[in-house]
């Protein structure tokens, strides 16, 4: 399973790099703005900068919501560096730039996916990746896990190369949850994956065995 981390924090993708365990990175319009990057020119730097922390995917999400706007835009954020992946929302003209974009070799993230039609129409056109936001259907009462089982099986059924990236992972178990199901990547907060980490009988154990080292040295 593919770890990307889903912050345009610079720190954060530092630490996650250092941990040598990450594969990639996801932003979007709402995780610049926290950072405090705004105008055109500004995230257009930003984009590199996190290309040059990181070795994967770097989604780069377009503003527009026409085809012509996402085509130009899409190419433009494409040019950056060859670590970009375009990030199109799953809407009609979004559909439309994704099939302009594989025909062409680019790659793509289909983004705002909540439902298992969209998903599918996503493989279609030929997304790299597919984004269910599963963090976000839990908050409407909606199962988020249950919609990564049904897009592994419609994918498993017909050979659909697209990946399944699942972002809005708002924690640990997301993670867990995720990866058995058979998601093919997982896009979340550096906390969650830090969570990973996490069991009291490791540090216990730890403890025990630096105690005893020092009892005999
Ligand atoms: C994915 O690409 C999105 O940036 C992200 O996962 C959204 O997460 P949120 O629902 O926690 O904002």
């Amino acid at each position: 399973m593919k770890f990307f981390i889903d912050t345009a924090n610079l720190e954060q993708i530092k630490e996650a790099q250092a941990l040598g365990v990450l594969d990639g990175v996801t932003t979007n319009p709402s995780l610049m703005a926290k950072e405090g990057i705004t105008g055109k020119d500004n995230i257009l730097k930003h984009y590199v900068a996190i290309c040059n922390i990181v070795d994967g995917d770097v989604s780069a999400e377009v503003i527009a919501t026409d085809f012509e706007g996402m085509v130009k835009e899409g190419e433009a954020l494409a040019d950056l560096h060859p670590q970009i992946v375009v990030k199109l929302p799953m809407i009609a003209d979004g559909i439309k730039a994704c099939k302009y974009f594989t025909d062409k070799g680019i790659s793509v993230n289909m983004t705002l996916v909540f439902s298992a039609g969209q998903a599918l129409l996503a493989a279609k056109a030929g997304a790299t990746y597919v984004s269910p936001f599963i963090g976000r259907l839990d908050d409407i009462s909606t199962d988020g896990l249950n919609l990564i089982s049904e897009i592994r099986l419609i994918y498993d059924n017909y050979g659909y190369e697209t990946e399944i990236l699942a972002a809005s992972v708002r924690h640990t178990m997301h993670i867990i949850d995720c990866a058995k199901l058979g998601a093919d990547v997982m896009t979340g907060p550096l906390s969650a994956i830090m969570g990973l980490l996490k069991h009291p009988l490791t540090d216990i154990g730890l403890a025990q065995f630096l105690a005893d080292y020092k009892k005999g040295n």
